[in-house]
């Protein structure tokens, strides 16, 4: 028996069909769909975003979906979860594993600044029902609110501590899920949090929808607004790397976490159809659902042009503080706008929580399977770095470590790591082998049509938006053109942390690979390896 043949008889498997459908789409479904995408819409002309949007969707979003469930079911057949292990296997050639290590960084990185957002929501779910910023009627007066809460040298609301230790609760709740493994803890955390999920979104969507009109907008407004397109903006650059790098991150494409999710499949398990099926889900999620909450709600209140100009100011204006003047403008007693708002951060806090999990679990397959730690260790290990990491967010938030975070793990990485894995693919592993693979166990034949987008549209596409994307938005970011002078050294700090945090990857790679008692990276390679 070979050593591959002994790691995937030790990894483990997702125990049902739907319940990988409801974890796949726990992973891509989250604030994203929530609070980002409306934000972008609005900020991208409504209408005239969705014709991109839908056509990024079709050409490098379904795409992208499937090369990454191939990609990640069959580095699981030689028992790697992750990346490194992945491109190993896709590229004979001694960089490949080291350039995996985006896999497993960037979703960290990711992780540690989300899941300080979906400890906010955490806490609004809280003060909902304790009706806390119950009175703060305005935009302007939310807004003091919110900033107190995330700020934790702001005592005027409340311990400025408390933001902070919703995080901690939240990264309890992720390291609990995760010490339970695949399909007793992220698993079930799907099974029962997203049915939830979406029973709140459909009973604030029929509220919403059945507002009555306000001096300022309606709810029919709102839809007019996000459903007539605009054919002349088309040509518009900006537009089209909005739509382009929101159905990147919605999906949870370019990050690695796919790819560990399918890893957990077995060799004979359908990814075609299942793939579809949670990107479909996402899009519902998204479009229909996200779609039809926040912006007809903030446009019935606040009007179009008001809902945009809160909407300019960022997601959290939007899905946090002009949602809680919405809920207290709500028809009906007070309890009724508490109710509902609780249905919204809850909702957003599970949406959130089962991205969280997903972002951690590149780290968790990697120190596991490379390294043979126990799996709570590995959880316990994980939650201790985020509340360091965390704490770094949390105290220089308004300084800009977020949003420096943000543009490089969440946004630029996103693009970066599709075009490595979409050449390597292309250039190395040969896309009619590839092809082939993906059609491994399938119950869908896909059509031709994809075929020759996987050979030459979604490459070019990729190349394209990483040039364009590079010129008209990474340069800037990264010298830091527009920046508050004193945002720049704390940025300057997160920026060297990343570095740190991706040296520290590349080193533990390489001990990976190093390490006989594994024996998997470092066998010879070639055929007698492929007969498992
Ligand atoms: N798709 C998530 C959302 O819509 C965000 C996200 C991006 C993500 N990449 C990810 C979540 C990787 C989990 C894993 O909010
Ligand atoms: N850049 C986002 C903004 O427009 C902030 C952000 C970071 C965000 N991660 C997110 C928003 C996830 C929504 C979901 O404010």
């Amino acid at each position: 028996m070979s050593a591959d043949l002994a790691a995937q008889d030790s990894r483990e498997h997702w125990g049902s069909r739907i319940g990988l459908i409801l974890a796949m789409a726990g992973n891509a479904v989250g604030l994203g769909n929530f609070l980002r995408f409306p934000v972008q819409a609005a900020n991208n002309g409504g209408g005239t975003f969705m014709i991109p949007y839908f056509i990024s969707f079709i050409l490098l979003g379904i795409p992208l979906m499937w090369m990454e469930w191939g990609i990640g079911r069959y580095g699981g057949r030689y028992g790697h979860g992750t990346i490194p292990g992945m491109f190993d296997r896709l590229w004979q050639n001694r960089a490949a594993k080291y350039l995996g290590v985006l896999g497993i960084v960037m979703p960290l990185v990711v992780f540690i600044y989300y899941t300080v957002i979906v400890g906010w929501l955490l806490g609004f779910a809280w003060f909902s029902i304790t009706g806390d910023y119950f009175g703060n009627t305005t935009a302007e007066s939310m807004s003091q609110y919110l900033y107190a809460f995330q700020n934790i040298h702001d005592t005027s609301q409340h311990n400025g501590w408390i933001g902070f230790m919703f995080y901690g609760i939240t990264i309890a709740a992720v390291v609990y899920v995760l010490s339970r493994g695949v399909s007793g803890g992220i698993e079930k955390l799907a099974l029962y949090g997203m049915p939830i999920l979406f029973f709140f979104a459909v009973v604030l969507m029929i509220r919403v929808l059945t507002l009555p009109a306000t001096a300022f907008g309606s709810p029919s407004e709102g839809l007019a607004f996000v459903w007539t397109p605009d054919w002349s903006a088309l040509g518009n650059a900006s537009v089209w790397l909005a739509a382009a790098g929101q159905v990147f991150f919605t999906l949870s494409l370019g990050m690695g976490t796919i790819h560990t999710y399918a890893s957990f499949l077995s060799k004979e398990d359908d990814i075609t159809l299942t793939g579809l099926a949670t990107a479909s889900t996402n899009e519902f999620a998204e479009v229909v659902l996200g779609g039809t909450v926040a912006i007809p709600a903030a446009v019935t209140f606040f009007g179009v042009t008001g809902a945009m100009a809160i909407a300019a100011r960022g997601s959290f204006d939007f899905g946090i503080i002009a949602m809680a003047v919405v809920f207290q403008s709500l028809p009906g007693p007070q309890i009724v706008g508490q109710i509902a708002a609780f249905m919204w951060y809850a909702l957003l806090f599970i949406a959130g929580i089962t991205s969280s999990v997903a972002l951690a679990s590149p780290a968790m397959a990697f120190m596991q399977e490379e390294f043979g730690y126990a799996r709570r260790k590995v959880a316990v290990g994980i939650g201790a770095v985020a509340l360091a990491l965390g704490l770094a967010v949390v105290v220089w938030n308004q300084q800009g470590w977020l949003g420096e975070w943000d543009n490089w793990a969440g946004t630029f990485g996103l693009v970066i790591f599709a075009f490595i894995e979409i050449w390597i693919i292309r250039l190395a592993f040969g896309v009619d082998r590839f092809w082939t693979e993906i059609h491994e166990g399938a119950d869908l034949r896909i059509p031709g049509f994809f075929l020759f987008t996987l050979r030459w549209i979604s490459p070019a596409f990729i190349t394209g938006l990483l040039l364009w994307w590079g010129w008209v938005d990474m340069l800037p970011a990264l010298l830091m053109e527009g920046i508050p002078p004193e945002q720049i050294a704390i940025r300057w700090a997160a920026r060297l942390t990343m570095v740190g945090m991706l040296l520290v990857g590349l080193l533990l790679i390489r001990k990976a690979w190093q390490n006989p008692r594994r024996g998997l990276g470092s066998a010879p390679r070639g055929a007698a390896r492929e007969v498992v």
